[in-house]
């Protein structure tokens, strides 16, 4: 490598005018200095991690960081989705303030989509707005969560109620990172990326099918492609409508259900990406049931699904009307208009679209989903 060249392989561009910035993709980028050569200068940075990154990664990130920020401090949360909330918020502007911050401060949140939301939402309010980077550990993290600038923290009554939008300098996804991922925390990421084929890309649909043991192996240049075409479809979406104001909101794709899963059990029973898997198999059946794609269409997705280590059939929330409480759950969800649910459904393969759907023919979805 050459002196002060990138160390990154691969590089795709989110277009946001003033607030572009690079997502860099590639081996050995975490802990070298080089990768954050061109941030903004300031006095401190905050990285802010969890119990079991931290032990892991966080050493060779601060090293890194100390080549350019005279003041390091690191910043380990508890490690859940539980955590995901006001009480573990307040502990990142705890530090920041004990360790008198100053505006140019900058943030880097090491961990999955948890500490990436949660640190992006501090550093969207710190001070009315202070810089971060996102260093992104899970394969779900640097295919969604990471990169798009979507912040929050849950509240008891729904998920990612309280955020902002808010876009980091710079987006690290180092593919070293995931050799230490557990299993069932990659299937959740694979969610992610078979995601991207059904709403925008068949072509790449077909490659994850026929790569998916490769994916499973962790194979680096299989994981390099994925990630690296999962970000691309993320960008292309996410320059044309950053605040979701209508094609962004393809992206929720299997979310709607999804959510209502996760809320639904408790957060943190089931893993987000499981809660996507699951929530695309549903939201395809209501897609055939409305006719906008035929069972093949299901059928196919639901195997790769299934192939990918991810649950295909949904649990049951409520015993006695398990239908009306997923209803119910759904309902509160940030695409909702007049407590009138709005699905993302697939219009046809690699399209989708936003639509409503009658509440009894979603009560059939649940009820022939469910078990
Ligand atoms: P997570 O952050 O909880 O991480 C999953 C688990 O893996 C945690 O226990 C974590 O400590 C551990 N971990 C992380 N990196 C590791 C590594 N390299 N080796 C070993 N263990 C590691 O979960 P997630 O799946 O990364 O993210 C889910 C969250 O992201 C949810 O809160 C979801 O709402 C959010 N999300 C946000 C967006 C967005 O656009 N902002 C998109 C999708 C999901
Ligand atoms: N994960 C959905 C989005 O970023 O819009």
């Amino acid at each position: 490598m050459k002196e002060n060249s990138s160390p990154a392989a691969a590089q795709v561009q989110i277009h946001l005018a003033e607030r572009s910035y690079p997502i860099v993709i590639g081996s050995q980028l975490l802990g070298n200095a080089l990768t954050y050569q061109h941030l903004p200068p300031a006095a401190c940075a905050l990285v802010v991690s969890n119990t079991t990154v931290a032990p892991l990664y966080a050493t060779q990130l601060t090293q890194a960081l100390k080549a350019r920020y005279a003041k390091v401090v690191l910043l380990t949360l508890p490690d859940g989705e539980v955590y995901k909330d006001w009480p573990t918020l307040q502990l990142i502007f705890d530090a920041l303030l004990q360790n008198g911050c100053d505006r140019k401060t900058v943030l880097f949140a090491l961990g999955g989509g948890v500490v990436g939301d949660m640190t992006g939402f501090a550093a969207a309010s710190y001070m009315r707005g202070v810089p971060f980077v996102q260093v992104p550990t899970t394969l779900l993290a640097q295919v969604d969560s990471s990169v798009g600038g979507k912040t929050a923290i849950n509240h008891p009554l729904g998920k990612n109620m309280i955020g902002a939008f808010y876009q980091p300098l710079l987006v690290v996804c180092d593919l070293d990172v995931l050799a230490t991922l557990p299993p069932r925390e990659l299937s959740a990421g694979l969610a992610e990326i078979i995601k991207y084929g059904p709403i925008a890309d068949m072509a790449f649909l077909d490659w994850i099918e026929t790569n998916l043991d490769a994916l499973l192996a962790k194979e680096p240049r299989a994981m390099a492609h994925a990630i690296q075409r999962s970000c691309e479809i993320k960008a292309w979406v996410v320059g044309q409508d950053e605040r979701e104001s209508g094609l962004r909101a393809i992206l929720n794709f299997g979310q709607t259900f999804g959510h209502a899963i996760e809320s639904g059990l408790g957060y943190g029973e089931w893993l987000h990406g499981e809660g996507v898997g699951c929530g695309m198999v549903m939201a395809a059946h209501l897609s055939q049931r409305l006719g906008l794609v035929d069972m093949p269409f299901v059928e196919r997705l639901t195997r790769l699904v299934r192939r990918a280590g991810l649950p295909v059939k949904g649990p049951v929330l409520s015993t006695t009307d398990n239908a009306g409480r997923y209803l119910d759950l759904m309902r509160i969800d940030k695409k909702s208009e007049a407590g009138e649910i709005r699905f993302v459904l697939i219009d046809g393969p690699g399209k989708a679209a936003v639509r409503t759907a009658p509440d009894a023919l979603v009560r059939e979805v649940i009820d022939a989903c469910c078990a």
